[in-house]
């Protein structure tokens, strides 16, 4: 059999402190510490404890070349062999008669792992920073400002300061412009009306300005292989590529059933991908923002979810790609918030999501679908419980 190291891999000596009870009462000091070698491998996604010998293995088998098993075990023993290839940190070639399921599973994740071209330390960020079950309610205690800073202290200043007033150069106030009334009238909305539903052209709207093309350009005036386009929407994105895809969960919008639905950003159309009643839609929301009980009743949610390959396609392993995919995200939701303020209705954003939840949901691998962040809209309640920048209203600041 051949096999080879996993495409991408770190390792952490983690430190573990525990209450040594005995040396407590022997009167010495009681803090005690070990160290566990964790692997943290993307394609596998789950952190997997191993020992010196297993380390030192994985450091001497490469993962460009394929290398006889045999070999390995000469070198490293059978039984590290064996836990590697078990734990899928080692990848074995394939074409074996009965390879164990799990073999073949690992390869699979490994094969299409390689194949987005990921930054690794980006695909790392990405897959160890998914959440599955995080309420982020309790989790952070939100919006608790004086709890912070009971514990913290006072939060570090707004601003810097450079020199002293006398130095600075004074500039005009700023004219009135006709983006004005959108841009002081934005605001994240934790108050939404449950009842109230959208108006299906104000939900297009939004959907096809936020997210929909505008046009479809060439790539370049010469390019000329099938399908080198490029989207023209209302936000820039890196590289113009556009990796965004929006889906759409719909809770109360006219006309529409209760699902899940892909915005098509050319055709611009609500194609079905699961249908649901009002609770597992509510559930569904409420899962997917961790517990933020003020975002899951809004009417219409968007889940961003970069498809990592249209990005990674022209920026291979770049340092700067993942970030460039959270970039997009954030100008799409603040180009969302805007003709949300400007039809009359109020958008919210958020990252402290259950993206594990989302994927499972939609059926998305997070090795090519980075579900990034989820927004929302809706007719806001006139009665506030929930802490909010709303025009004229700072309560609870
Ligand atoms: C990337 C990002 C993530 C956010 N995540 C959350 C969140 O998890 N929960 C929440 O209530 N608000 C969230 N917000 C909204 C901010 O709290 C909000 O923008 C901030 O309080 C300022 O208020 P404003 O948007 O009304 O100006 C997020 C905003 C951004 C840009």
């Amino acid at each position: 059999m051949l096999l080879r190291r996993c495409a991408i891999l770190y390792m952490e000596p983690r430190e573990d402190l525990h209450l040594d009870l005995k040396a407590l009462f022997a009167g010495t000091s009681a803090l005690d510490s070990s160290v566990q070698w964790v692997a943290l491998a993307p394609h596998i996604g789950r952190e997997l404890n191993i020992n010196a010998a297993e380390m030192m293995a994985l450091g001497r088998i490469g993962a460009a070349l394929w290398v006889e098993r045999a070999d390995c075990e000469q070198r490293h023993s059978e039984e590290v062999v064996a836990r590697l290839l078990e734990l899928g940190l080692l990848i074995a070639h394939g074409g074996e008669p009965d390879e164990p399921a799990q073999l073949a599973s690992a390869r699979d994740r490994d094969t299409a792992l390689r194949a987005q071209h990921w930054h690794s330390l980006a695909a790392l960020t990405h897959t160890f920073t998914r959440w599955e079950d995080v309420c982020a309610e309790t989790g952070t205690r939100f919006p608790s400002f004086d709890l912070l800073q009971a514990e913290y202290g006072p939060p570090p200043p707004t601003t810097l300061e450079f020199g002293t007033e006398d130095h600075d150069v004074v500039l005009p106030a700023p004219a009135d412009g006709t983006l004005d009334k959108v841009l002081l009238n934005r605001y994240t909305c934790r108050n939404f009306d449950p009842d109230a539903s959208l108006p299906l052209a104000l939900a297009a709207r939004l959907l096809q300005r936020t997210f929909g093309a505008q046009e479809q350009r060439l790539m370049s005036p010469t390019a000329t292989a099938p399908g080198a386009l490029a989207l023209k929407k209302t936000s820039p994105s890196g590289g113009s590529l556009h990796p965004m895809e929006a889906y759409i969960l719909v809770q109360r919008v006219d006309g529409v059933s209760p699902g899940l639905y892909h915005y098509h950003p050319v055709r611009h159309v609500l194609q079905p991908l699961r249908t649901l009643d009002a609770e597992q839609a509510y559930k569904l929301a409420f899962d997917a923002v961790a517990n933020q009980h003020w975002f899951a009743n809004a009417p219409m949610l968007v889940v961003m979810a970069a498809r990592v390959e249209r990005n990674f396609w022209k920026y291979r392993k770049h340092a700067k790609s993942y970030r460039a995919l959270t970039l997009d995200a954030g100008h799409l939701s603040q180009t969302f918030y805007l003709l949300a303020t400007e039809a009359g209705v109020s958008a919210f954003i958020t990252a402290a999501i259950n993206e594990i939840k989302v994927e499972q949901a939609l059926g998305l691998d997070p090795l090519k679908h980075a579900v990034i962040a989820i927004c929302g809209c809706g007719y806001a309640a006139a009665e506030t419980t929930m802490v909010e920048f709303r025009q004229g209203d700072l309560t609870g600041w």
